[in-house]
C-alpha cells in the first residue's frame, strides 16, 4: 500500500478517525490510499471492539492485523484524541455511534456519516445535527440515501431556490430494486434473496431489507430535507417479512425465507397479467408517507433502470407538471465509499 499521505504537514492537513471498517469502510481506506491526498490523514480506526490509533503519516500495510490487537473499547463515540477541526466517518450501522453525531459537532469535529441512523434516527437528533452543521462544521450526508447520487443535495437546492416541495416518490433500496428487477415469480423469491446476499448486494441478514426499515430511514431522510419533520411512526411501511421469518433464528432463516416464495409468485404472476411490474416504493407528500411493494406500469419511470439503480421522482414548485427525475447505482461499497471522500474533499476545500 502507498503513502495515504505527503509527509509535510500542512494547516488545512485533517486526521480522519474512521470508525467502521466493514465493507464500506475498506472500500474508502481504498480510494484514501488511490487519491493520496496530502489534506486527509487516517488517524484512528475503529471497529466494534478495537481501536488503531495511526501514528506517523502512513496507514500501515498490516493494518487489519494491527487493528485485531489494537486497543479494547466499549463501541462508544468518545474519542479523546481528537482536536476541532479533525474528521469523525462513521461507516457503521450503530445506532449508538448515531447519537453522538450531534456530540461530536458540538465539539468541534467535523461528520462525515453512512450512517443513516443520524439523520434518519429521531427527530430531534436531525434537528440537533442541522443546527449545529455549519459555522465552520460540516456534517456530510451523501453516502446516506443513494449511494452519492444527488438527491439529499437537490432537494435541499430546490428549498433554498424558493420551492416547495410536493412530493417524493422513489426506489430507494439497491437491495430491493436488483431483487425485484426481473422477477417474474418463474424461480422462487427466496433463491434471489439467497443470491443478493451471496454476491454482497444485500445485508448479511437480509431481513434488515426486506422488512422496509432501512427504506423507512432514507424515506426519513428525504423528507425532512424536503420540509415534511416525520417521525419514523408517521410512515406506514408494509413489510415483506412474514412472523415465522421475523421470529427465524439464523440457522432456520433460510428455510423460512421460502414463506415468501408462493405469495410474491402469485402477485408477479397476477401482476404481470396487467402489463405491470412489481417495485418496492417510498413516497411522502403532504398527505403522508409510506412505502411498500406496488405493480407500476411497465414504462412508469420509476419501473425503467436496472439492477441496483435508484431512482426518484421530484415535483415542486418548478418541476409541478412533470417531475425532476434521478436515476443511478444506489448501493455497493464502492459508489458509497466515493460518496464519503467526496463529503471529506468538500471539508478540505
Ligand atoms: N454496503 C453498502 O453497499 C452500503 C451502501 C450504502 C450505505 N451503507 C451503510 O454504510 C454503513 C456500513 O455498511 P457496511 O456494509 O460497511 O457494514 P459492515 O460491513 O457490517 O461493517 C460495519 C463496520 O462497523 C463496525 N462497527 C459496528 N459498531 C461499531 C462501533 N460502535 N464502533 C466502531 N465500529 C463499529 C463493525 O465492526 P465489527 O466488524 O467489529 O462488527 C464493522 O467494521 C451502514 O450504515 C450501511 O447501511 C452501506
Amino acid at each position: 500500500m502507498s503513502a495515504l499521505v505527503a509527509t509535510a504537514e500542512t494547516p488545512a492537513q485533517r486526521r480522519i478517525a474512521l470508525l467502521g471498517v466493514g465493507t464500506v469502510g475498506r472500500a474508502l481506506i481504498e480510494r484514501l490510499d488511490a487519491l493520496d491526498d496530502p489534506r486527509l490523514r487516517l488517524g484512528l480506526l475503529a471497529n466494534s471492539r478495537r481501536r488503531l490509533p495511526v501514528h506517523g503519516q502512513t496507514l500501515p500495510r498490516d493494518w487489519a492485523q494491527s487493528l485485531a490487537q489494537g486497543e479494547a473499547h466499549d463501541g462508544s463515540g468518545l474519542l479523546p484524541d481528537l482536536q476541532p477541526g479533525d474528521i469523525v466517518v462513521d461507516a457503521t450501522a450503530s445506532a449508538e455511534l448515531a447519537a453522538w453525531h450531534p456530540r461530536w459537532l458540538r465539539q468541534g469535529l467535523h461528520v462525515v456519516s453512512a450512517n443513516k441512523l443520524g439523520l434518519g434516527g429521531p427527530l430531534l437528533r436531525q434537528h440537533e445535527i442541522r443546527a449545529l452543521a455549519g459555522e465552520g462544521r460540516h456534517y456530510g450526508d451523501a453516502a446516506t440515501v443513494g449511494a452519492g447520487l444527488p438527491l439529499i443535495r437537490t432537494l435541499r437546492e430546490l428549498r433554498a431556490g424558493g420551492d416547495r416541495i410536493g412530493a417524493v416518490v422513489g426506489v430507494l433500496s439497491g437491495t430491493l430494486a436488483w431483487l425485484f428487477d426481473g422477477y417474474d415469480g418463474s424461480e422462487p423469491f427466496s433463491a434471489r434473496v439467497r443470491a443478493a446476499v451471496a454476491q454482497g448486494f444485500a445485508e448479511p441478514d437480509p431481513r434488515v431489507d426486506l422488512s422496509g426499515e432501512d427504506v423507512r430511514r432514507k424515506l426519513l431522510i428525504l423528507a425532512r430535507t424536503a420540509g415534511y419533520p416525520l417521525e419514523h411512526s408517521e410512515v406506514r411501511v408494509d413489510s415483506l417479512l412474514t412472523p415465522a421469518i421475523i421470529a427465524a433464528a439464523p440457522d432456520r432463516l433460510d428455510a423460512a425465507l421460502g414463506e415468501l416464495d408462493a405469495p410474491l409468485a402469485e402477485r408477479a404472476a397476477r401482476t404481470a397479467r396487467d402489463g405491470r411490474v412489481l417495485r418496492y416504493v417510498a413516497r411522502f407528500d403532504a398527505a403522508g408517507a409510506r412505502i411498500g411493494l406496488e405493480a407500476l406500469a411497465a414504462d412508469d419511470p420509476l419501473a425503467v433502470g436496472r439492477g441496483c439503480d435508484n431512482r426518484v421522482a421530484i415535483w415542486s414548485t418548478r418541476y409541478r407538471d412533470r417531475p425532476l427525475q434521478i436515476q443511478g447505482p444506489g448501493a455497493g461499497a464502492e459508489v458509497t465509499a466515493a460518496a464519503l471522500l467526496d463529503d471529506l474533499l468538500r471539508i478540505v476545500a
